[in-house]
Protein backbone atom coordinates (compact mmCIF):
# COMPACT_ATOMS: atom_id res chain seq x y z
CA UNK A 1 0.00 0.00 0.00
CA UNK A 2 1.47 3.27 -0.73
CA UNK A 3 -0.10 6.81 1.04
CA UNK A 4 0.69 10.08 -0.91
CA UNK A 5 1.57 12.21 2.52
CA UNK A 6 0.38 15.79 2.27
CA UNK A 7 0.55 17.95 5.29
CA UNK A 8 -3.21 17.72 6.00
CA UNK A 9 -2.92 13.91 5.56
CA UNK A 10 -0.09 14.04 8.09
CA UNK A 11 -1.92 16.34 10.23
CA UNK A 12 -4.65 14.57 9.97
CA UNK A 13 -3.10 11.06 10.91
CA UNK A 14 -1.84 12.62 13.56
CA UNK A 15 -4.57 14.23 14.90
CA UNK A 16 -6.23 10.44 15.06
CA UNK A 17 -3.85 8.66 16.93
CA UNK A 18 -3.68 11.44 19.39
CA UNK A 19 -7.09 10.34 20.13
CA UNK A 20 -6.41 6.78 20.04
CA UNK A 21 -4.03 7.13 22.89
CA UNK A 22 -6.43 8.73 24.68
CA UNK A 23 -7.86 5.05 25.17
CA UNK A 24 -5.00 2.90 25.52
CA UNK A 25 -2.32 2.43 28.20
CA UNK A 26 0.43 1.09 26.17
CA UNK A 27 2.03 1.81 22.40
CA UNK A 28 3.53 -0.60 20.44
CA UNK A 29 5.45 1.29 18.10
CA UNK A 30 6.48 -1.63 14.63
CA UNK A 31 9.53 -0.33 12.50
CA UNK A 32 11.58 -2.44 9.99
CA UNK A 33 13.91 -4.43 11.98
CA UNK A 34 16.13 -3.46 8.45
CA UNK A 35 15.88 -0.38 9.17
CA UNK A 36 15.05 0.43 12.42
CA UNK A 37 15.50 4.09 12.77
CA UNK A 38 14.50 5.03 8.86
CA UNK A 39 11.22 3.34 9.13
CA UNK A 40 10.20 5.23 12.41
CA UNK A 41 7.88 8.45 12.46
CA UNK A 42 10.11 11.73 12.60
CA UNK A 43 7.64 12.78 15.28
CA UNK A 44 6.57 9.82 17.26
CA UNK A 45 8.65 10.89 20.64
CA UNK A 46 6.39 13.81 20.49
CA UNK A 47 3.28 12.23 19.66
CA UNK A 48 3.87 9.29 21.59
CA UNK A 49 4.99 11.58 24.38
CA UNK A 50 4.51 10.32 28.18
CA UNK A 51 2.70 6.98 27.25
CA UNK A 52 4.37 3.73 28.24
CA UNK A 53 5.73 2.03 24.69
CA UNK A 54 7.49 -0.63 23.26
CA UNK A 55 9.27 -1.12 20.25
CA UNK A 56 8.56 -3.98 17.95
CA UNK A 57 11.79 -4.62 15.38
CA UNK A 58 9.31 -6.16 12.64
CA UNK A 59 10.36 -8.30 10.32
CA UNK A 60 13.35 -9.54 11.90
CA UNK A 61 13.63 -12.82 10.21
CA UNK A 62 14.77 -10.63 7.05
CA UNK A 63 17.47 -8.32 8.91
CA UNK A 64 21.25 -9.09 10.04
CA UNK A 65 20.52 -10.90 13.29
CA UNK A 66 23.66 -9.90 14.89
CA UNK A 67 22.79 -5.71 13.60
CA UNK A 68 19.12 -6.48 15.21
CA UNK A 69 21.56 -6.97 18.63
CA UNK A 70 22.69 -3.83 18.29
CA UNK A 71 19.97 -2.08 17.57
CA UNK A 72 18.22 -3.37 20.76
CA UNK A 73 20.99 -2.69 22.95
CA UNK A 74 21.08 1.09 21.61
CA UNK A 75 17.41 1.40 22.18
CA UNK A 76 17.86 -0.51 25.34
CA UNK A 77 20.73 2.54 26.41
CA UNK A 78 17.95 4.81 25.68
CA UNK A 79 15.11 3.59 27.97
CA UNK A 80 13.08 2.19 25.29
CA UNK A 81 12.56 -1.57 25.18
CA UNK A 82 13.19 -3.22 21.74
CA UNK A 83 12.13 -6.71 21.28
CA UNK A 84 12.78 -8.28 17.69
CA UNK A 85 9.79 -10.32 16.13
CA UNK A 86 8.73 -11.67 13.24
CA UNK A 87 4.95 -11.55 13.02
CA UNK A 88 4.56 -13.63 9.64
CA UNK A 89 5.54 -17.33 11.57
CA UNK A 90 4.74 -15.37 15.83
CA UNK A 91 8.36 -15.52 16.53
CA UNK A 92 9.06 -13.29 19.61
CA UNK A 93 5.44 -11.92 19.78
CA UNK A 94 4.92 -14.08 22.74
CA UNK A 95 6.86 -11.92 24.94
CA UNK A 96 5.13 -8.71 23.72
CA UNK A 97 2.49 -9.35 26.65
CA UNK A 98 5.45 -10.46 29.15
CA UNK A 99 6.91 -6.91 28.46
CA UNK A 100 3.97 -5.36 28.36
CA UNK A 101 2.72 -6.58 31.71
CA UNK A 102 6.14 -5.80 33.45
CA UNK A 103 6.14 -2.05 31.76
CA UNK A 104 2.42 -1.45 32.99
CA UNK A 105 3.16 -3.34 36.47
CA UNK A 106 3.59 0.07 38.29
CA UNK A 107 -0.16 1.42 37.10
CA UNK A 108 -2.09 -1.36 37.42
CA UNK A 109 -0.60 -1.85 41.22
CA UNK A 110 -1.57 1.77 41.76
CA UNK A 111 -5.16 0.82 40.78
CA UNK A 112 -4.82 -1.92 42.66
CA UNK A 113 -4.27 -0.28 45.68
CA UNK A 114 -7.15 2.32 44.98
CA UNK A 115 -9.29 -0.56 45.74
CA UNK A 116 -10.10 -2.14 42.48
CA UNK A 117 -9.67 -6.09 42.48
CA UNK A 118 -9.41 -7.37 39.23
CA UNK A 119 -7.47 -4.73 37.06
CA UNK A 120 -9.13 -4.90 33.54
CA UNK A 121 -6.87 -6.26 30.30
CA UNK A 122 -3.75 -3.58 29.48
CA UNK A 123 -5.26 -1.49 26.47
CA UNK A 124 -2.58 -1.32 23.36
CA UNK A 125 -2.50 0.54 20.23
CA UNK A 126 -0.34 -0.29 17.32
CA UNK A 127 1.39 2.21 16.02
CA UNK A 128 3.76 2.46 12.48
CA UNK A 129 4.84 3.58 9.12
CA UNK A 130 3.17 1.72 6.15
CA UNK A 131 3.90 -1.92 5.25
CA UNK A 132 5.78 -2.22 8.33
CA UNK A 133 3.30 -5.37 9.38
CA UNK A 134 0.63 -3.74 11.41
CA UNK A 135 -1.79 -5.87 10.11
CA UNK A 136 0.05 -8.88 10.27
CA UNK A 137 0.65 -8.64 13.75
CA UNK A 138 -2.89 -7.62 15.01
CA UNK A 139 -4.18 -10.88 13.20
CA UNK A 140 -1.01 -13.17 14.61
CA UNK A 141 -1.97 -11.70 18.04
CA UNK A 142 -5.48 -12.49 17.88
CA UNK A 143 -4.76 -15.98 16.43
CA UNK A 144 -7.12 -15.55 13.22
CA UNK A 145 -7.86 -12.80 10.70
CA UNK A 146 -9.73 -10.33 11.06
CA UNK A 147 -7.97 -6.87 10.42
CA UNK A 148 -7.73 -5.67 7.01
CA UNK A 149 -4.26 -5.59 5.87
CA UNK A 150 -4.40 -2.06 3.79
CA UNK A 151 -6.15 0.34 6.12
CA UNK A 152 -6.47 3.37 5.30
CA UNK A 153 -6.31 6.75 7.04
CA UNK A 154 -8.80 8.66 7.24
CA UNK A 155 -11.56 5.85 7.01
CA UNK A 156 -13.70 6.38 10.05
CA UNK A 157 -15.64 3.75 11.78
CA UNK A 158 -16.27 2.29 14.92
CA UNK A 159 -13.17 1.14 17.24
CA UNK A 160 -13.41 -2.31 18.20
CA UNK A 161 -11.07 -4.03 20.51
CA UNK A 162 -9.35 -7.11 19.96
CA UNK A 163 -8.27 -9.68 22.86
CA UNK A 164 -5.37 -11.14 23.34
CA UNK A 165 -5.76 -13.90 25.87
CA UNK A 166 -7.10 -12.83 29.06
CA UNK A 167 -4.74 -9.99 29.74
CA UNK A 168 -4.05 -7.39 26.73
CA UNK A 169 -7.00 -5.83 24.56
CA UNK A 170 -5.58 -4.31 21.45
CA UNK A 171 -7.30 -1.43 19.19
CA UNK A 172 -8.23 -2.87 16.25
CA UNK A 173 -7.32 -0.14 13.85
CA UNK A 174 -3.50 0.42 14.10
CA UNK A 175 -1.98 3.93 14.23
CA UNK A 176 -0.36 5.03 10.64
CA UNK A 177 1.94 7.40 10.49
CA UNK A 178 4.43 8.75 7.79
CA UNK A 179 8.29 7.98 7.38
CA UNK A 180 11.02 10.57 7.42
CA UNK A 181 11.16 10.94 3.41
CA UNK A 182 13.12 14.29 3.75
CA UNK A 183 15.63 12.25 4.38
CA UNK A 184 17.57 11.16 0.81
CA UNK A 185 19.20 7.91 2.00
CA UNK A 186 15.75 6.89 4.45
CA UNK A 187 14.03 7.20 0.98
CA UNK A 188 16.40 5.14 -0.73
CA UNK A 189 16.54 2.99 2.38
CA UNK A 190 12.62 2.59 2.23
CA UNK A 191 12.66 1.94 -1.01
CA UNK A 192 15.18 -0.85 -1.22
CA UNK A 193 13.11 -2.64 1.66
CA UNK A 194 9.88 -2.14 -0.49
CA UNK A 195 7.81 0.36 1.97
CA UNK A 196 7.73 2.18 -0.47
CA UNK A 197 6.98 1.82 -3.91
CA UNK A 198 9.39 1.55 -6.34
CA UNK A 199 7.48 4.11 -8.56
CA UNK A 200 7.56 7.30 -5.96
CA UNK A 201 11.81 6.99 -6.56
CA UNK A 202 13.72 6.42 -9.94
CA UNK A 203 14.32 2.61 -9.82
CA UNK A 204 17.80 2.79 -11.43
CA UNK A 205 18.71 5.50 -8.54
CA UNK A 206 17.30 2.93 -5.98
CA UNK A 207 19.14 0.07 -7.29
CA UNK A 208 22.64 2.17 -7.41
CA UNK A 209 22.06 2.55 -3.36
CA UNK A 210 21.24 -1.09 -3.04
CA UNK A 211 24.32 -2.07 -4.88
CA UNK A 212 26.87 0.10 -3.76
CA UNK A 213 25.41 -0.60 0.10
CA UNK A 214 25.67 -4.37 -0.40
CA UNK A 215 28.85 -3.55 -2.05
CA UNK A 216 30.18 -1.81 1.14
CA UNK A 217 28.44 -4.01 3.63
CA UNK A 218 27.76 -7.00 2.75
CA UNK A 219 30.84 -7.64 -0.47
CA UNK A 220 31.13 -11.71 -0.36
CA UNK A 221 27.00 -12.06 -0.64
CA UNK A 222 27.51 -9.40 -3.65
CA UNK A 223 29.65 -11.85 -5.01
CA UNK A 224 28.06 -14.96 -4.94
CA UNK A 225 25.00 -14.65 -5.83
CA UNK A 226 25.83 -12.43 -8.98
CA UNK A 227 28.76 -14.87 -9.99
CA UNK A 228 31.28 -12.09 -9.76
CA UNK A 229 35.16 -12.63 -9.07
CA UNK A 230 35.45 -9.21 -7.63
CA UNK A 231 33.42 -6.07 -7.59
CA UNK A 232 34.20 -3.54 -10.04
CA UNK A 233 34.34 0.28 -8.32
CA UNK A 234 32.52 1.56 -11.50
CA UNK A 235 28.87 1.32 -10.64
CA UNK A 236 28.03 1.46 -14.56
CA UNK A 237 30.45 -1.71 -14.70
CA UNK A 238 28.66 -3.31 -11.98
CA UNK A 239 25.28 -3.15 -13.21
CA UNK A 240 26.66 -4.79 -17.08
CA UNK A 241 28.39 -7.33 -15.30
CA UNK A 242 25.09 -8.19 -13.93
CA UNK A 243 23.09 -7.64 -16.34
CA UNK A 244 25.41 -9.95 -18.96
CA UNK A 245 25.13 -12.66 -16.36
CA UNK A 246 21.94 -12.70 -15.88
CA UNK A 247 20.20 -12.27 -19.39
CA UNK A 248 18.90 -8.64 -18.54
CA UNK A 249 19.26 -7.38 -22.44
CA UNK A 250 17.54 -5.09 -24.61
CA UNK A 251 17.53 -5.37 -28.14
CA UNK A 252 20.57 -5.68 -29.49
CA UNK A 253 22.29 -7.29 -26.59
CA UNK A 254 22.67 -4.04 -24.61
CA UNK A 255 22.21 -4.51 -20.91
CA UNK A 256 18.89 -2.86 -19.79
CA UNK A 257 19.13 -0.64 -16.48
CA UNK A 258 15.81 -0.90 -15.77
CA UNK A 259 15.75 -4.74 -15.62
CA UNK A 260 19.14 -4.67 -13.58
CA UNK A 261 17.34 -2.86 -11.20
CA UNK A 262 14.34 -4.88 -10.79
CA UNK A 263 16.30 -8.03 -10.29
CA UNK A 264 18.65 -6.86 -7.81
CA UNK A 265 15.80 -5.27 -6.08
CA UNK A 266 13.42 -8.77 -5.83
CA UNK A 267 16.25 -10.57 -4.94
CA UNK A 268 16.74 -8.33 -1.85
CA UNK A 269 13.07 -8.37 -1.28
CA UNK A 270 13.09 -12.17 -1.69
CA UNK A 271 16.14 -12.79 0.91
CA UNK A 272 18.17 -14.07 -2.08
CA UNK A 273 21.11 -12.21 -0.63
CA UNK A 274 20.55 -13.23 2.99
CA UNK A 275 19.41 -11.84 5.90
CA UNK A 276 20.39 -8.44 5.38
CA UNK A 277 20.03 -4.68 7.53
CA UNK A 278 20.31 -1.15 6.09
CA UNK A 279 20.29 0.98 8.76
CA UNK A 280 23.68 0.57 10.78
CA UNK A 281 24.66 1.67 13.97
P1 LIG B 1 0.84 -2.69 7.41
O1 LIG B 1 -0.46 -3.16 8.00
O2 LIG B 1 1.76 -2.09 8.43
O3 LIG B 1 0.67 -1.77 6.24
O4 LIG B 1 1.64 -3.98 6.87
P2 LIG B 1 1.10 -5.44 6.51
O5 LIG B 1 0.68 -6.16 7.73
O6 LIG B 1 0.13 -5.32 5.39
O7 LIG B 1 2.45 -6.11 6.01
C1 LIG B 1 3.17 -5.63 4.88
C2 LIG B 1 3.94 -6.77 4.26
O8 LIG B 1 4.94 -7.23 5.17
C3 LIG B 1 3.08 -8.00 3.93
O9 LIG B 1 3.64 -8.59 2.76
C4 LIG B 1 3.32 -8.91 5.11
O10 LIG B 1 3.10 -10.26 4.81
C5 LIG B 1 4.79 -8.64 5.37
N1 LIG B 1 5.19 -8.92 6.76
C6 LIG B 1 4.60 -8.45 7.89
N2 LIG B 1 5.27 -8.87 8.99
C7 LIG B 1 6.30 -9.62 8.55
C8 LIG B 1 7.37 -10.33 9.22
O11 LIG B 1 7.54 -10.31 10.45
N3 LIG B 1 8.25 -10.97 8.41
C9 LIG B 1 8.15 -10.96 7.06
N4 LIG B 1 9.06 -11.64 6.37
N5 LIG B 1 7.17 -10.33 6.41
C10 LIG B 1 6.26 -9.65 7.14
P3 LIG B 1 3.06 -8.37 1.33
O12 LIG B 1 4.08 -8.84 0.37
O13 LIG B 1 2.54 -6.98 1.19
O14 LIG B 1 1.84 -9.29 1.33
P4 LIG B 1 1.84 -10.88 1.48
O15 LIG B 1 3.16 -11.38 1.03
O16 LIG B 1 1.56 -11.19 2.91
O17 LIG B 1 0.71 -11.25 0.58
Amino acid sequence: MTIQWFPGHMAKAKREVTEKLKLIDIVFELVDARIPMSSRNPLIDEIVANKPRIMLLNKADMADPDVTKQWIDFFAAQQIEAIAIDSQSGTGVKQIVTVAKEKLRPKFEKMMAKGIKRPRAMRALIVGIPNVGKSTLINRLAGKHIAKTGDTPGVTKAQQWIKVGKELELLDTPGILWPKFEDEEVGLKLATTGAIKDTILNLQDVAVYALRFLAAHYPDRLKERYALSDIPEDIVVLFDEIGKRRGCLAAGGVVDYDKVSELVLRDIRTEKLGRLSFDRL
